[in-house]
Order: C-alpha cells, then sequence, then structure tokens
C-alpha cells in the first residue's frame, strides 16, 4: 500500500528523522564541552577517547547527511546554495578528521585540532538547524520510505563502524601542495568500503 504524505505516520517519519539529526548534534556538542574541560597532557587517555569517538559520530552522521538528507534537501530549499556550502564544510571536515584518525594527545596541535573541528561543526549545526531542517519540516515528501532508508542505512554505517572504526570514512578530499582543498572535489563513494547502498534512490520519491 502506497504510504501516505499528509498521513500521521508521514509526520512522525518526519520528526523522528530530524530528532535522530539533532540528537546527533546534541552529543557532539556535549562531546565538545566534556573535552574543553579537560588538558590534553594531563588527561591524554580520556581526551583520546573524547575524540575517537566523536569522530566515529561524526563520520555517520555526515555519510548520512551526504548520501540521503542533502539530496532530498537540494530540491526542496529556497536557496540550494545552502546545501553546497553544508557539502563543502562536511569536506573541510573530512580533511580534519582524517588529520585527528591516527594522532594520539601528545602529538602537536592534538587539541588544536579537534577544537577547530568542534568549532567548525559547531557553525555547521547552527546552519543546519537555523536553515535548513526548518525547510526540511514543511516538505511534503514520503517520509516513511525516506525514513526506513535513513534509519536501515544509520544502522548499516554504525554496525560498520563498530566492526572496523575507519570503514564509513570517505577519502580525505585532495589538496594542493600548499594544503588548500581543491574546490572541485566532491566526496567519492569508495565502493570496496562501503556496505551496499543504492545511493540517491530516495530522492526520486519526492512527491
Ligand atoms: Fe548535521
Amino acid at each position: 500500500m502506497p504510504h501516505h504524505p499528509h498521513s500521521r505516520a508521514s509526520t512522525a517519519a518526519r520528526s523522528h528523522i530530524i530528532e535522530l539529526l539533532q540528537d546527533d548534534h546534541r552529543r557532539l556538542k556535549r562531546a565538545y564541552r566534556e573535552f574543553q574541560r579537560l588538558d590534553a597532557d594531563r588527561d591524554g587517555s580520556l581526551c583520546e577517547s573524547i575524540v575517537r569517538r566523536t569522530l566515529q559520530e561524526m563520520r555517520v552522521h555526515a555519510q548520512l547527511e551526504d548520501e540521503l538528507i542533502y539530496p532530498l534537501m537540494r530540491p526542496i530549499v529556497s536557496d540550494p546554495e545552502r546545501v553546497d556550502e553544508a557539502e563543502v564544510e562536511h569536506e573541510v571536515m573530512t580533511l580534519l578528521i582524517a588529520q585527528l584518525e591516527h594522532a594520539n594527545a601528545a602529538d602537536d596541535k592534538f587539541s588544536a585540532r579537534f577544537a577547530v573541528l568542534c568549532e567548525y561543526l559547531l557553525h555547521h549545526i547552527k546552519e543546519e538547524e537555523g536553515e535548513l531542517f526548518p525547510q526540511l519540516k514543511r516538505a511534503t515528501l514520503d517520509w516513511e520510505s525516506v525514513c526506513d532508508e535513513f534509519t536501515g542505512r544509520r544502522e548499516a554505517l554504525l554496525a560498520a563502524e563498530a566492526r572496523d572504526p575507519l570503514s564509513t570514512m570517505p577519502d580525505a578530499p585532495p589538496t594542493d601542495e600548499t594544503g588548500l582543498l581543491l574546490s572541485s572535489h566532491r566526496p567519492a563513494h569508495h565502493p570496496a568500503r562501503y556496505p551496499a547502498h543504492e545511493s540517491g534512490s530516495i530522492t526520486s520519491r519526492k512527491i
């Protein structure tokens, strides 16, 4: 039976997706606050475990947004350039995440890199919650199907991270010799590292 886009179930499915994304945002912000209270020299292993956990959550969250949420938003939002900006922000964050992956608390600039990543993330969250999510909340879509795909993909990514951290890590965007991000890059999906997924399929379900 086809899902009805205006049904109570559809509204509940939409709320569920947005709540999951906002829960991620809250958890990430809390982890950053926790990190700020610590001293990387004195509390090295605790700092490292916060960073590891946060990077893992960021990877899953950004991957879900890149694969499912942004393609869905692009035709809906009044200003699709905001979606482009959010994608570029993810690219920059991927770069910082890659630098932190194998770092430990004793490394030069460990705290600075994580702090910059989190400050960047705070800005990104503000844009999403302030500008993009409100428009998503007004969109009429087959939210039940979107929610099924979103939650299924989320489970798969979380399971992949639990089995093998870094498995959901997109290749770091290429940089030129000065370390500047090459602007033409879009994160490439790496078929060998990703659980099977038909990307973009939910965009066709827009009604
Ligand atoms: Fe987000």
